[in-house]
């Protein structure tokens, strides 16, 4: 990945640093982001961002609004039979319905292959089931680090529904942190040190605000994609 850093002024923080992975022209349709020049991951140092950025991707557009629908006419029944859960206090996930799938209808299987072969090294062993987490409107994702006894070195994920913002912050060094802007339809990647040295979380719609500007949060789902640890 190219990264073409810019230096900004933070309104939040001293510095926040850029990384120009560009947001794509199907922008418009998720109606985010105004401007094809808008970075989609900012950090707390150039070093930082240029050494992760090359263990974090996130491509916008990576789905199309017809295939989004085909995932929630698969989706939704079984979602809506399930309550959200909210009241888990040692939950890391706060106001959320989950499920699992193995088959998909050929439209979904279509895109999970996209993903598999965008993410994953060829011939590497997949945790059979993708993961589906419904986010309500107010539900959020505290930082964690997804369990290293059942999955591997990647992770892969579709937001649908909603942007939203998932923040990377050093477990052992708070001060050393990324966010990414996770557009409606698009697909982020983590992988190697971001995914085991870094907690990633989805910050809740009070807090969603990226390089200064507001990013609503709505009800958001997710799908997504792990391997099976080496
Ligand atoms: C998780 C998680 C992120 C997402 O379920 O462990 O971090 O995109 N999900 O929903
Ligand atoms: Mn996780």
């Amino acid at each position: 990945m190219k990264l073409l850093l810019t230096v900004l002024k933070g309104i939040h923080k001293p510095a926040v640093y850029v990384s120009h992975q560009r947001c794509l022209s199907s922008c418009a349709s998720g109606g985010l982001l105004p401007h094809s020049d808008e970075p989609l991951i900012v950090g707390s140092s150039r070093e930082l961002v240029q050494r992760l950025g090359s263990q974090v991707e996130v491509r916008t557009a990576f789905i199309t609004e017809e295939e989004e629908r085909a995932f929630l006419r698969e989706l939704e029944s079984g979602l809506k039979k399930k309550r959200y859960e909210f009241d888990h206090w040692d939950d890391a996930i706060h106001g959320y319905r989950e499920t699992e799938r193995v088959s998909w209808g050929a439209a979904c299987e279509e895109v999970l292959n996209r993903v598999r072969s965008a993410a994953f090294p060829e011939g590497s062993q997949l945790l059979g089931p993708v993961h589906i987490l419904d986010l309500d409107k107010t539900g959020y994702i505290k930082p964690h680090i997804d369990s290293v006894k059942f999955c591997g070195s990647t992770i892969a994920g579709l937001s649908l529904l909603s942007d939203s913002i998932m923040r990377l912050v050093k477990e052992d060094a708070t001060s050393e942190w990324l966010d990414l802007l996770l557009p409606r339809h698009s697909l982020y990647i983590l992988r190697n040190e971001a995914r085991y040295n870094f907690t990633h979380e989805i910050l809740k719609d009070e807090e969603s605000v990226f390089n200064g500007q507001k990013v609503p949060r709505r009800r958001r789902i997710s799908v997504i994609c792990r391997n099976l640890p080496g």
